[in-house]
């Protein structure tokens, strides 16, 4: 979920909504606004997408210079207008991020005592539990402090309230909360893409603070109730503008961008004109003491790693473990002092991931992140950070993320295998060399999109879809499975092509488009007696290959998407563009929101 507040000179409603519409990416259920119009706290909300809020908001405005928002990503209870955000009494409101887990609990005390509830959230116990204690005489900073350490879970909280025109408070516990400063306003929100068209300075709340603000200042308290000094950062008044430029969706957009942003991410990475991978850091370790390493992430990001493990037992052979975030920090994987514990996240958000980083900082093990957004809590938690230099990205299904993380990825596992004495100076050189081609070939394989607009119109009328790769072309299977179902609601499969046999063979039928991801590389020819095994069974096959591999593919396609020739090792970098392409046109057909798909959100901040 998305939150802001504004103490602001004049009105707000207008800022507030035009800071929403930059936090959509955290989630688009529905939307709210809380001011004091007149003094007097009054809500507007609405279910569904900012523009439902807007229409709102232009048939019963609201007034005043203070007021707080919220872009909503459904946890407890359906996305209706009723369970949107601000929840609120008459005395006060909040905009919540994150879940309270004990709120069923706090309710039924609350309602034991005469509270009533309108909503199914978890939120609403907060502003029940403030009121009480504003009831019972408490000032508003006494009710909230109150308050927060009856709550359990991971938050960011933001209150207003009535009749207090220059007070905003905010917590963070878990949740990320960012302080704005401004020509005498002052602000909260989630991120600082939130804040940046306002703010001049930002500080980010520590976890366990909490912030009391008023226009002139902001007073902060660590959990201990200590007042504590937060860094401000000058943001230097650079306010991110979300622009399409001429493209239909910031998805294509964004698919469009990647020789550029990939090769902006190698450059980063990689001394060209010596050839050598140059990591911008000095690292606090020396490869050739790590025993072992093991790659965490979500969703893409947690592809790309898998990727990566390859490129990292290959180059440096140091072992790798690869886990979803979710499932490492419960199943008490051993860690051992001075292992190499590396995070991927575009957002450096993602609440999963983050806790994942946190218990294996804690077990002693050297934290890497390779994240996109360098202010966030992952990369200022982390021993190093490695930046994927991407730019924003808003298309809710990850793209140009995912290559710079794969960039930023190889080129580490070069440095690694260098240092370690795994590969020679002159491999070395060699490898540096396929990356710097990477964006070319890039740019060469966006030139097949006519041809995956006019596939896509087939695979828009099918139920369900196989991805098939091995190698490094499996976890990129995933992949190309994961983007056509999150954008296109397609059902979609990735398998390791090896796989099939042994039980997805059973679905095929002439129904069934089967994407053969398969760069002419060391393991072609396995993978082609796996095509074999589709044909003689009717499949559809769907070829994604280069000139070698559509010669020898031994099969006929249904279709055959050529891709430049290429040493194949940085090949997956390569082929996301095709597998993203097809995801996209694919939705475009079928009339879907791309850049918003339902059900999902961007930085999904909660467990
Ligand atoms: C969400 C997004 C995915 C993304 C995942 C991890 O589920 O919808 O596209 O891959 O989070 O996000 P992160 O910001 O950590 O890379």
């Amino acid at each position: 979920c998305g939150i802001i507040g504004i103490l602001g000179r004049t009105a707000v409603s207008e800022r507030l909504v035009d800071s929403l519409r930059r936090l959509e990416y955290r989630g688009y259920d529905s939307t709210g606004v809380a001011t004091l119009d007149d003094g007097r706290l009054e809500r507007r909300r609405a279910e569904g997408k900012l523009r439902n809020l807007e229409a709102r908001l232009l048939a019963e405005p609201l007034g005043g210079d203070a007021g707080i928002g919220h872009t909503r990503w459904a946890t407890h209870g359906k996305p209706t207008e009723h369970n949107a955000h601000p929840h609120a009494t008459e005395r006060v409101a909040v905009v919540h991020n994150g879940i309270i887990e004990n709120f069923r609990k706090l309710r039924q005390a609350l309602e034991e005592k005469g509270a009533t509830f309108a909503s199914d959230t978890d939120t609403e116990v907060v502003v029940h539990l403030v009121h009480s204690y504003l009831l019972m005489g408490y000032s508003p900073q006494e009710a909230v402090w109150a308050s927060l350490p009856q709550l359990r879970g991971a938050f960011a909280l933001v209150f207003l309230f009535n009749g207090y025109r220059d007070l905003l408070i905010g917590a963070r516990r878990g949740s990320p909360l960012a302080v704005g400063y401004g020509n005498g306003e002052t602000y909260l929100g989630s991120d600082a893409i939130a804040l940046a068209p306002f703010a001049d300075g930002i500080s980010y709340l520590e976890d366990g603070d909490c912030v009391v603000l008023s226009r002139e200042k902001g007073v902060i308290r660590d959990a201990n109730g200590a007042v504590v000094a937060r860094e401000v950062l000058k943001t230097g008044g650079a306010s991110f503008v979300a622009d399409k430029a001429n493209y239909r969706h910031f998805m294509a957009k964004e698919i469009c961008e990647q020789p550029d942003v990939v090769g902006r991410t190698l450059a980063h990475y990689v001394d060209m004109s010596a050839e050598r991978a140059a990591l911008p850091i000095k690292l606090p370790f020396h490869f050739s003491d790590v025993r072992r390493a093991t790659i965490t992430a979500c969703g893409t990001a947690s592809y790309a790693g898998a990727i990566a493990k390859y490129w990292i037992e290959r180059l440096a052979h140091i072992p790798v473990d690869v886990d979803i975030a979710s499932e490492f920090r419960y199943r008490e994987a051993p860690i051992r002092k001075g292992d190499l514990a590396i995070f991927i996240s575009q957002s450096g958000e993602t609440a999963d991931t983050l806790a994942a980083l946190r218990h294996a900082r804690d077990k002693g093990a050297h934290t890497v992140s390779i994240v996109n957004v360098p202010t966030s809590t992952i990369a200022r938690e982390s021993e190093i950070v490695l930046p994927t230099l991407a730019g924003p990205e808003i298309g809710v299904a990850s793209t140009k993320a995912f290559t710079c993380q794969l960039m930023a990825l190889a080129a580490f596992a070069v440095a690694a295998g260098a240092a370690r004495g795994e590969i020679s100076a002159s491999e070395e050189r060699g490898l540096v060399r396929e990356l710097i081609e990477v964006p070319r070939l890039m740019a060469a394989a966006l030139a097949c999109e006519p041809q995956i607009e006019k596939l896509a119109r087939t695979i828009a009328k099918t139920r369900d879809v196989l991805y098939l790769g091995r190698g490094t072309s499996y976890p990129l299977a995933l992949e190309g499975a994961l983007k056509l179902k999150e954008i296109s609601y397609i059902h979609a499969e990735g398998y390791a092509a090896g796989e099939l046999k042994h039980g997805p063979i059973a679905l095929i039928d002439e129904n069934m488009p089967v994407v053969v991801i398969a760069p002419f590389d060391s393991v072609f020819e396995k993978t082609v007696s796996n095509m074999q095994e589709v044909a003689a069974r009717g499949g559809r096959i769907i070829l994604m290959t280069d000139a070698r591999g559509a010669a020898e593919a031994a099969v006929e396609p249904e279709a055959t998407i050529l891709l430049p020739d290429m040493v194949p090792t940085f090949a997956p970098i390569v082929y996301a563009v095709p597998i993203q392409l097809l995801a996209y046109h694919t939705a475009v057909i079928m009339g879907t929101d791309v850049d918003q798909p339902r059900n999902l959100a961007k930085s999904v901040t909660v467990e």
